[in-house]
């Protein structure tokens, strides 16, 4: 899920970040991976449940929020870097408080309540947004890189969040909540960019 940051602030976010930065720094480097967008097969077909907790996926998981906080996202599930599993990273700070930092592996909604209208994006189907309604609360249970089970509850932005990236583990996009006639209109846009090499 992106945030709603307009290009420019993008721009200007990453020149103050690379300002502020001291240039020597202990930090790994990081992977950042290309996102797939709407058109891969991958982002409609479920992920496999993780079996194997090691320090690849853990690797994976940091690399995926390097990816999300560089297209300025909050959330990213692993088929949207083309890897059909269920993991996924949700930082509704998009990388301000470490804190934050949210790894779901093998997640399920255990709990849900309320409903909230409210507009939704998505790295893989950039430059469309759509108004999706979503449970006001939800509560997940999911393992963390380490394999450790783990319940967590969001509201509102963070309960979207949970619930559109679980979408994504289970092949379903936020296009799928749009009203026909809705999606139907993105659907072409879509196509046509796509003919002109734009998608
Ligand atoms: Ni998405």
């Amino acid at each position: 899920m992106p945030n709603k940051s307009t290009s420019s602030e993008i721009i200007m976010t990453v020149r103050e970040t690379q300002a502020a930065e001291p240039q020597i720094t202990q930090a790994p480097v990081r992977t950042i991976h290309k996102i797939v967008k709407y058109g891969d097969p991958v982002l409609e077909k479920p992920g496999a449940t993780i079996k194997r907790f090691d320090a690849e996926l853990e690797q994976l998981a940091e690399d995926m929020f390097a990816t999300m906080y560089a297209s300025q996202g909050v959330g990213l599930a692993a088929p949207q870097i083309g890897k059909s599993i269920r993991l996924t990273v949700v930082d509704v700070t998009t990388g301000k408080n470490p804190e934050a930092k949210i790894v779901m592996v093998n997640p399920e909604i255990i709990h849900a309540e309320g409903e909230v209208r409210e507009e939704e994006g998505c790295l893989s189907i950039p430059g469309f947004r759509g108004y999706v309604v979503r449970p006001q609360f939800v509560t997940v249970r999911a393992q963390n890189a380490k394999g450790e089970t783990f319940e967590i509850r969001g509201e509102n932005l963070l309960a979207r969040a949970f619930c559109h990236e679980l979408d994504h583990l289970n092949g379903v996009l936020f296009l799928q909540h749009l009203s026909i006639l809705k999606r139907d209109l993105i659907r072409r846009k879509i196509k046509k960019l796509r003919k002109q090499g734009e998608w």
